[in-house]
């Protein structure tokens, strides 16, 4: 018998969606990032940073949450401070300064919004760094300077390789504009170099993954939360979420529950929260114990090691403990792959979603 199998399928390598493959790849994509950038010390020219008083981080999609995720690394271990604008509305604000620096992020390099920012931040006569994963692209044509993220292609429409990718970038920035204590920067180094087996470990224990999608997958809508790194990371769950499964999905800081979505909490709006081990820690339990107050389903994105947060989670999703800036690429993670699997669960096209194109290249 004949099995009929497609070019398509055989560039899948045996995965049901480019999704899941892409994000089994993200453990190569760290280390091809990684050996672009660092050998001993990190190779990156950190020229563009010259003379800068500020970042302003420009983006759409899945890279603005990078820029989000950057902007807290930058302000939290370079000391710089660092904005982040939707690429659409950068074009309307306050004219940048020479000593601006603005830094695109774009997988394709070809998003017309970012490109446009790109265009106007330059003729405001700010310096432009571009991180993106499309080597020649229009984006790399108009910056003064580029860094490339090494994920390889990516199909799936949502991003998810490419994102790790671009984290793992803005981590090599920082590291090298920070002025931390040499012996500080050499550990979060040796834990960046960690972090390809980190996330294997994540792809190896999907099954409570799994099993918490089949619940999930019954639901229309889901809040999640998380303060500080969390926060972006909390958006950036839900929009894929969102575009992969069609549940309507927010993302929250934590702290603006109580402003608004309270309203929604209960039976029928599960809240899916990231609880980073830092000092945000205490009072994101504590926002865990209200969202359980008002009988909405928690489920809670967790270091291996808490013990706490199982009195107060219906369902703990496991990552292996980092250092809290890392984080973001644990917590990411298995956030992909919980919104891939509910949407596989709820039948879904997972690699083209309706209505949402891989590049936007109109405005
Ligand atoms: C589209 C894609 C998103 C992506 C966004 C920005 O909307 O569907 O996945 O995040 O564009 O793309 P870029 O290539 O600029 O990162």
């Amino acid at each position: 018998e004949i099995i009929p199998w497609s070019i398509e399928d055989a560039e899948k390598g045996g995965y049901e969606h480019f999704m899941l493959k892409e994000i089994h790849e993200t453990p190569r994509v760290i280390e091809d990032t990684l050996s672009e950038y660092l050998d001993d010390e990190i190779t990156i020219d950190a020229s563009f940073a010259f003379g800068v008083s500020e970042i302003v981080f420009v983006a759409c999609g899945t890279s603005y949450h990078a820029c989000l995720i950057g902007k807290y690394f930058i302000e939290k271990l370079a000391d710089i401070s660092a904005k982040v604008e939707y690429a659409s509305e950068f074009i309307y604000h306050q004219p940048p300064t020479g000593r601006t620096l603005v830094i695109s992020i774009t997988q394709s390099g070809e998003t017309a919004d970012t490109l446009e920012a790109m265009r106007i931040a330059k003729k405001r006569g700010a310096k432009v760094l571009t991180i993106t994963n499309v080597l020649g692209s229009t984006a790399t044509r108009i910056a003064d300077f580029v860094l490339y993220t090494r994920a390889g292609p990516e199909i799936s429409v949502a991003a998810t390789k490419s994102f790790i990718a671009q984290l793992v970038v803005l981590y090599l920035i920082t590291l090298k504009l920070s002025h931390i204590p040499r012996s500080e920067k050499v550990e979060l180094l040796k834990e960046l170099r960690l972090l390809p087996e980190v996330v294997k470990r994540i792809l190896d224990s999907k099954e409570e993954i799994e099993r918490i999608s089949k619940l999930l997958a019954k639901y229309e809508n889901l809040i999640y939360i998380g303060r500080e790194v969390g926060g972006p990371v909390a958006l950036e769950g839900a929009l894929k979420m969102k575009e992969v499964s069609y549940i309507h999905a927010e993302g929250y800081p934590a702290g603006e529950l109580k402003h608004g979505p309270f309203a929604l909490l209960g039976e029928k709006t599960p809240v899916v929260a990231s609880l980073v081990r830092d000092h945000t820690y205490e009072i994101m339990l504590n926002n865990i114990k209200e969202v359980k107050a008002r009988d909405s389903i928690v489920v809670v994105v967790a270091d291996e090691e808490d013990k706490e947060v199982e009195k107060y989670a219906d369902f703990v999703i496991r990552v292996p403990k980092t250092n809290p800036i890392f984080s973001a690429v644990t917590h990411s993670v298995a956030l992909q792959l919980l919104a891939y699997y509910t949407a596989r669960e709820r039948g879904c096209e997972i690699d083209k979603p309706r209505n949402l194109a891989k590049s936007v290249t109109v405005e």
